[in-house]
């Protein structure tokens, strides 16, 4: 029992963006069970509960310490009602019905199965669940047409579902480094998204790739994909251009959430290290058993080859974003691509409400001279954007 004069009461800004926040999670029974109902809501196309649980969430996750009695967290922002009868019931029960009745619930597990395929979105599984498709075995026998990207999630489903490590990020980010210097020297490649954020595992690696001289990224992805796709680096690959000067929310207009850049969504095939070591022993070996025997060589290798890719993990596929930027935005899509998702949108949320401003993963601009200066287009505003956007940086991060 704790008296109301032990109790501190906390307090946070109100915007995600403008709170200090470390991977240390002093509240992670109450962030977990707010991001579970948060999934829940934007697996179900309820974006707006969504993120009001997230917002929650990041207030208790901000927090020096554990909650340990509600009234600790009065005059905490962006705690709704629904939020609070959550926090209450676990600090009360130690769990939350509404939290333990969702992640039992039979149409959620669903969805978690069904979105974790690559290439499946809420409202596909939605579809499919009405159908009365479940899970991957009742997927696989319905019959369902499956586009290029779904394919490919489903082939390797328990890969993509495992967390990438720091390591396999590394050696993805070696890879992709090898691949950019010798498609465009002196391109640079830097390493986004969680790992950026000093998380030790993600769902996929993220990179944003640029070049000094403006104009000479142009070109790169295609020679990138096609370099890596050579070396049977790629189990999957789906490249779209750079569609920002001819987008609807380009230059002028107000920017939407989704940036324009040149990007690449793929799945690569990285080698495990135990894989790179069998295949120096199988060379040295098969070596030694063609000079002993070199007629009945093809069809023992072949049968041991069989065995060995069904007893052993030679390699595992990893999801890999590639996104190129020219020099100019570079600023702009380094701090867009950081991520969280909650953090940018808070941040915009931030440049727009309280700075009269309009911030997107290309440019800064200040609404108001946006309006006085729709032909100069984009040199004019784009050194504008870098110098608002230096300026922005320093002052609130
Ligand atoms: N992003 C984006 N446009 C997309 C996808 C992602 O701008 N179409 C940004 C997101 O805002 C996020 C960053 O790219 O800030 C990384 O996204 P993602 O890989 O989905 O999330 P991470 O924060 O890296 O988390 P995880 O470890 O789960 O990958
Ligand atoms: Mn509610
Ligand atoms: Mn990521
Ligand atoms: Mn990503």
């Amino acid at each position: 029992v704790v008296s109301d004069s032990e109790v501190i009461p906390f307090s946070v800004p109100g915007y995600a963006c403008q709170r200090r926040t470390t991977l240390e999670n002093h509240n992670s029974v109450l962030t977990d069970a707010l991001s579970l109902l948060a999934e829940n809501a934007e697996l179900s196309d309820e974006d707006g509960r969504g993120v009001a649980f997230r917002r929650a969430a990041a207030v208790l996750k901000a927090l020096p310490s554990a909650v340990t009695h509600v009234s600790q967290l009065t005059g905490l922002p962006c705690l709704g009602e629904h939020s609070l009868r959550v926090i209450k019931d676990i600090l009360k029960n130690g769990t939350s019905s509404e939290v333990e009745s969702t992640k039992a619930s039979e149409r959620f597990k669903a969805l978690k199965v069904l979105t974790g395929i690559f290439g499946v979105g809420a409202k596909t599984a939605d579809r499919w669940i009405r159908e009365g498709i479940h899970n991957l075995q009742q997927l696989r026998s319905s019959g369902q047409t499956l586009n290029r990207a779904q394919q490919a999630g489903l082939e390797h489903y328990a890969d993509i579902r495992q967390p990438v490590s720091t390591a396999e990020a590394e050696a993805i980010r070696g890879l992709v480094e090898r691949a950019v210097a010798s498609v465009l020297p002196g391109a640079q490649i830097v390493l986004t998204g969680g790992f950026r954020r000093g998380k030790l595992t993600g769902h996929d690696v993220d990179f944003l790739i640029t070049h000094p001289e403006e104009g000479r990224e142009v070109g790169l992805m295609p020679k990138l994909v096609s370099w890596l796709d050579s070396r049977g680096l790629l189990l999957y690959q789906k490249t779209s251009r750079n569609s920002y000067l001819e987008s609807q929310d380009g230059p002028g207009r107000p920017p939407s959430n989704i940036d324009r850049f040149e990007r690449c969504l793929s799945i690569f095939k990285l080698s495990t290290p135990e894989a790179a070591k069998t295949d120096l022993q199988d060379a040295a070996e098969n070596g030694v058993q063609s000079e002993e025997d070199g007629e009945s060589q093809s069809g023992e290798l072949g049968q041991h080859l069989q065995r060995k890719a069904a007893s052993e993990r030679r390699w595992r596929a990893v999801r890999v974003d590639l996104v190129v930027s020219p020099v100019s935005q570079f600023a702009f899509a380094l701090l867009g691509w950081t991520g969280s998702k909650l953090f940018e949108r808070e941040l915009r949320r931030w440049a727009g409400h309280e700075r009269g401003m309009s911030l997107s993963s290309h440019a800064l601009y200040d609404n108001k001279q946006v309006k006085r200066c729709t032909e100069c287009r984009l040199t004019r505003l784009d050194k504008l954007a870098y110098l608002t956007t230096i300026t922005f940086l320093k002052a609130n991060l």
